[in-house]
This record gives structure tokens, C-alpha cells and sequence, in this order.
């Protein structure tokens, strides 16, 4: 029966080769590959790379926040920002608050997701309170009904899990076959830096990145992998910003354990020195976020990791709080110390257009990395995989047709998020998306969001982590 649409002149991109070919769907699933296509529809690619949607796998969208700190982007706001930066399907996660039970944590997120998603999402659920109700039910059930992946977390007061807890939730999810993704940062040690740097009078935001030292980033990535090492579980190591840390993948690789890594954005884009602001000052909050912005020598070890697969995935952990106004960065507890800055940066919709510039144009990484590192291993790891992640027969039309030659600055006044700045702005940029599809349908059109919410939810298999095929 006929094509109900062709992207024909373009040329497909997948994590393995590139070639010219039209792309050819029907009933939103790609279902025709090859030359001289034609359909009910017709979209001109000339010119243009037809890569998979990008995959977000670390966004937080209207989370709360303990200090009442309103997070500016919803599932509206933010999967639209998603859409316009080139993405079709994001991860954000479902948070429990301790003394909730996991189940109406889930319950209570996708009441917040339902009807607003532009891009389809599927949650990661943050275990904060590893209760035997947790652990010995609620768990093993979601895990079964498609939440595959947990993280958890090594430091922030409300979320921080001992090294029991850590290790009573690995063993579960070992039980499940769900993947965790480690937050791999030593809360005592960040606390004492904290309380000696307010001691010298050391309060302003750039001490955020002394006080969450690059030690003690790899001194929990080490703890993580030793743990993940006692009970046999394969891990991500999320957001992981410098050299130190990834040493410690490197190691754990070397002796062929299953430990996975991500890094974002700010990690290739920003260093310990825009937290100065203009002269020290508040300014500096514009990128606050944990793990923070580390020097040249990490920024270059990241690059390394990208190119060598240290890095599956690259992901914007945006993470979005205004700068100004009510309930934003900028609260007068904020202003006595670093220690009360919200932590987030936003960046969901410029993560894609960073990397592309930063990586592919400037030769660091291939094309066929850029592919892999932002839709094909985060599908494959997160339990997507043949679904989503590859322009392949079979697969969702999930498609971004991407110009490799749009030059463009990064300005905030352009972007959709909810944010009030983009810590990227002014950044010069080769390459944009020009056209955003979910299963078929034009979901962004040159930086635009378009039409309604289609966005579904998706239940996902087991990570490929656990062997691959295993999610079959
Ligand atoms: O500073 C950050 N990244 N905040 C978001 C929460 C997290 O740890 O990913
Ligand atoms: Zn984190
Ligand atoms: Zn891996
Ligand atoms: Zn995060």
C-alpha cells in the first residue's frame, strides 16, 4: 500500500554508516529505505542529514524542589524546548519524596506528563526512601510495568543514600534487571568543604565548584563502581564532568566490568570560571549544578572519552531554574551562600546543536558518534532499542532533519524553554535542526515548536546493560 510520506534527497545517518537514501513511512513507523520513493507526502531534504530523534536521557521537569524553588520547565514547556532542539523522546525522571510510597510518586508524575508531551517520555525513577515496601514491592512491580531504570543518589540531603542503602537497592535492581544511574558525588567530603568555605567567608557562587571538588566526584565514582562490583550489576555513572572520575570508568572497564558513562554539555561547554560571574558576583549562579564545570585539562579528557566510548551517552541533564524573580536562583538565602543555590542548568534544547558544532564540525567526533552518543546507546541502554534510536525499517519516524551549515548563535530570546537565560548564550554554532518528526508528524519547524501535544508514554524493556537482546 502507498507511503503516507518521503523524506527523499537527504542523507540517513545512523550510528554505523551515512548514506543517501529517502525514507519512506507509513502509519508513523519507517517502513521503506532506498531511491526514488514516493508517497501521498513529500518532504526535501536536499541537503539535509536525516538522523534518529534525538534521545534526552536526563531531563528533570517539574520536579519540586525542598527550598520551594520552582523548576521553570513543565512537560509542556520542556518537551516543546526538546522538540525545537531536534529531540523526540526525553527521560525525565520521577522523584520520591521521602514517605511516599514509589508507586503514587509514578502515579503523580504522569498526571503532571498527561496531555502536555510533545516528545514521548518514559520516567527514570529516583529512589530516595529504599524501604522494604520500596524494595521488596513497589520496585519489582514497576520494573515489570516498564520502568527499567532507578537513580540514585550519593549526596544532597534529602536524596543521599548511605553505602547500605546503595547497596540494597543495587541488589535489587540486579533481581529486576533495571539500571542504575549513580549521582557519584561524596556528601561528607562536600559538606566539610562547604562549612570551611563559608568559614573563610568563601560564599560567593564560584566557590560552588571548590566546595564540589573533582576528588570527590571520583571518590564516589570509585565507591559506586566497588559496590555495583559486590553485587554483579552493571551501572551508569551519569553527568560524569572530568578527568579524575573517568579514570576510575577506565579502570573498572579494563577489568571488564559493566559500568556505563555519561556526560553533558556544560562539561564541554563551560568551565570553573564562568561560576565567577562578572567579578565573583551572583552572576555566577547562571551555572551552578553538580557535578560543576570543571578546567581545560578535564574538558579535553571528556572529548577524549567521546571519541574513545568511555561516553555511551551524552545527555543535557537540563535542569532548569530562573535566574531572576519568585522562587528562583536568586533568593536572598542564595545570596549569603553558594551552599543555597538551586543546582540545575538548563539545556535540553541546545545540547544536540553543542555538540554537533563542538564535535563534528570541529573534527573531535565522527558523525556516526554524534549518532550513538545522542539516540542510538541511550535507546539501547534504557530499554528503546529498535524502537527508537536508528533511521531503520521498522523503527518510529522519529526523525530530525538536521542542516550541517546553519550557522546560528545561541541566544536566549530564541529558545522555548521556560528558563529566563541560557548559560550558552552568545556561544556561535555550526549546525541546527530545521525540522522535528514524532512517528511522522512535524513536531518543530526551523527552532519552532508546532501543533499539539502528541507525545506518548513509553514503557521500556530491559537495558541492553544486562546482555544484549536481553530487553527481547
Ligand atoms: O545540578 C544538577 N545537575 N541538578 C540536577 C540534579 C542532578 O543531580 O542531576
Ligand atoms: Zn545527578
Ligand atoms: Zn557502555
Ligand atoms: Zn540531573
Amino acid at each position: 500500500s502507498q507511503l503516507d510520506l518521503v523524506i527523499s534527497g537527504g542523507t540517513v545517518v545512523t550510528a554505523a554508516d551515512s548514506f543517501p537514501a529517502d525514507v519512506g513511512i507509513r502509519d508513523g513507523r519507517i517502513v521503506q529505505i532506498g531511491e526514488g520513493l514516493a508517497g501521498a507526502d513529500r518532504i526535501d531534504a536536499t541537503g539535509l542529514l536525516v538522523l534518529p530523534g534525538g534521545i534526552d536521557a536526563h531531563v528533570h521537569l517539574d520536579q519540586p524542589t525542598s527550598d520551594g524553588t520552582l523548576m521553570a520547565d513543565g512537560f509542556a514547556s520542556g518537551t516543546r524546548s526538546a522538540a525545537a532542539g531536534g529531540n523526540t523522546t526525553v527521560l525525565p525522571f520521577a522523584l520520591q519524596i521521602k514517605g511516599q510510597s514509589l508507586r503514587s510518586c509514578v502515579e503523580d508524575y504522569h498526571r503532571k506528563a498527561q496531555g502536555n508531551c510533545h516528545t514521548d517520555v518514559s520516567f527514570h525513577l529516583i529512589v530516595s526512601a529504599p524501604t522494604p515496601q520500596a524494595l521488596g514491592q513497589e520496585l519489582p512491580a514497576l520494573v515489570r510495568d516498564g520502568y527499567t531504570s532507578f537513580k540514585v543518589f550519593m549526596t544532597y540531603d534529602d536524596l543521599v543514600l548511605n553505602d547500605a542503602e546503595l547497596l540494597d537497592v543495587f541488589e535489587v535492581a540486579r533481581r529486576e534487571r533495571a539500571l542504575v544511574m549513580v549521582h557519584a558525588e561524596g556528601h561528607d567530603a562536600i559538606k566539610h568543604l562547604t562549612r570551611r568555605l563559608e568559614t573563610e567567608g568563601r560564599t560567593a557562587p564560584f566557590y560552588h565548584g571548590q566546595a564540589h571538588a573533582q576528588i570527590a566526584e571520583r571518590e564516589a565514582t570509585h565507591r559506586a563502581i566497588s559496590h555495583a562490583q559486590l553485587i554483579d550489576l552493571p551501572i551508569v555513572i551519569v553527568h560524569v564532568s572530568g578527568r579524575d572520575p573517568m579514570e576510575q570508568i577506565q579502570w573498572a572497564r579494563a577489568r571488564g566490568l559493566r559500568v556505563h558513562a555519561e556526560t553533558c554539555p556544560q562539561y564541554i561547554a563551560l568551565t570553573a570560571d564562568d561560576l565567577r560571574g562578572l567579578n565573583m558576583d551572583f552572576e555566577g549562579a547562571k551555572y551552578v549544578c553538580s557535578p560543576p564545570p570543571r578546567d581545560a585539562d578535564s574538558q579535553a579528557a571528556i572529548w577524549q572519552g567521546l571519541r574513545d566510548g568511555t561516553f555511551d551517552i551524552f545527555s543535557s541533564d537540563h535542569c532548569p531554574f530562573r535566574f531572576a524573580g519568585e522562587a528562583s536562583k536568586d533568593n536572598p538565602r542564595a545570596r549569603t551562600s553558594f551552599r543555597w543555590v538551586p543546582n540545575g542548568i538548563p539545556g535540553v534544547e541546545t545540547r544536540l546543536p553543542i555538540l554537533f558544532s563542538e564535535g563534528v564540525v570541529k573534527g573531535r567526533i565522527s558523525l556516526q558518534r554524534f549518532v550513538a552518543l545522542t539516540s542510538t546507546n541511550p535507546a539501547r541502554l534504557y530499554g528503546l532499542y529498535p524502537q527508537k534510536g536508528s533511521v531503520a525499517v521498522g523503527a518510529d519516524a522519529d526523525l530530525t532533519l538536521w542542516d550541517p551549515r546553519m550557522t546560528r548563535t545561541i541566544r536566549q530570546d530564541d529558545l522555548n524553554h521556560g528558563c529566563d537565560y541560557t548559560p550558552y548564550e552568545g556561544m556561535e554554532i555550526t549546525g541546527w535542526p530545521v525540522r522535528t518528526l514524532l512517528r511522522g508528524r512535524t513536531i518543530a519547524l526551523n527552532g519552532r515548536p508546532m501543533g499539539d501535544p502528541g507525545g506518548r508514554h513509553l514503557a521500556r524493556r530491559t537495558s541492553e546493560a544486562f546482555g544484549e537482546g536481553s530487553g527481547q
